[in-house]
């Protein structure tokens, strides 16, 4: 698999997002397990979790044991697998999401994130998401503690602005490896975070890169360029999307999120799919 960077690791171009593992429409553990088993077959060495990715109070933390159980029973090498968590973002067990930003709070949750992962220190901790009633550089600089307390060995950001990746910059004095912004065809706002990362030279992660658990299979119909490159490639619109973002920037490394083990084998091959000047123009197009 084409190798990208993030920090000093080199990690798959592709990488596996875990949260529909552990949300709404979950499949059962052993499905889940299956497809993170798929994704390290087809040499997908990232995995993007979050202490928040659960349904219920009582379980914070799901997909991050479930990443752990799978990466234990699984048969090869996990030793070059980077498994970037985050703190941050709260799920009550409502269904709703709120945020604590807060210094103590979140070097408590790298704390238990640590545990659940089984490790010594997080590989990639990422700044969830703004807590408007924190400063940004106090919750920041807890994350900058926690890499000077070995807790962590790298450090990210995650629905940030172009302002506070310089800030996050700052307060980590020079130490921030990535950013994970929403970015799609169906989204293209983050353009300016995505072009301040190339400039900065620090990796930019997509999420939701195929527009979201709920969209992504309708890719094709919603976006009709990626569905006639699709076709005339023999391969699926989803896959065609995660090789147009790998060809937006050297620095992007899409984290799409699967369930099943045909879907993470699916999205791992976009590694393999180089895409001509003009399949890129027709694609581009749609912005
Ligand atoms: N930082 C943040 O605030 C934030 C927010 C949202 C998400 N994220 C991260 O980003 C990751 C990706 O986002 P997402 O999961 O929301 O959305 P997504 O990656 O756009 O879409 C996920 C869905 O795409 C389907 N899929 C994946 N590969 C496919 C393929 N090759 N062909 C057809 N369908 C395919 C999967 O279906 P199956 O389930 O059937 O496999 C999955 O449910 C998340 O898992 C999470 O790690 C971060």
């Amino acid at each position: 698999m084409q190798q990208r960077t993030i920090g000093n690791v080199q990690v798959s171009a592709i990488g596996l997002g875990g949260m529909p593992m552990s949300i709404e429409g979950r499949p059962d553990r052993q499905r889940s397990i299956s497809a993170i088993h798929a994704a390290l077959d087809s040499g997908v060495t990232l995995i993007d979790t979050a202490d928040a990715y659960h349904l219920h109070a009582d379980e914070v933390g799901h997909n991050e044991m479930l990443i752990a159980e799978a990466l234990a029973s699984y048969g090869g090498d996990t030793s070059g697998v980077l498994v970037a968590t985050k703190g941050g973002h709260l799920r009550p067990g409502d269904g709703s999401w709120t945020v604590n930003g807060h210094p103590d709070y979140l070097k408590g949750a790298a704390e238990a994130s640590l545990k659940r992962l089984g490790v010594e220190a997080i590989g990639l901790y990422q700044f969830h998401r703004t807590d408007p009633k924190v400063p940004y550089a106090e919750s920041v600089g807890a994350i900058r503690d926690l890499l000077d307390a070995g807790k962590i060995r790298m450090a990210g950001i995650s629905n940030a602005n172009p302002a506070q990746i310089r800030e996050a910059q700052d307060v980590l004095g020079g130490r921030l490896v990535s950013v994970q912004n929403q970015y799609s065809p169906a989204f293209l706002s983050s353009r300016p975070e995505l072009d301040l990362a190339t400039e900065l030279g620090i990796a930019f992660l997509p999420w939701s890169p195929l527009g979201g658990i709920r969209r992504a299979s309708g890719l094709g119909s919603s976006h009709t360029p990626f569905q006639e490159v699709a076709e005339a490639r023999g391969v699926s619109p989803q896959q065609v999307c995660l090789a147009w973002l790998l060809a937006t920037s050297p620095i992007v490394i899409p984290i799409p999120g699967s369930s099943r083990p045909e879907t993470a084998k699916d999205s791992a091959a976009a590694a393999d799919l180089v895409l001509t000047d003009d399949e890129l123009a027709k694609l581009n197009a749609i912005g």
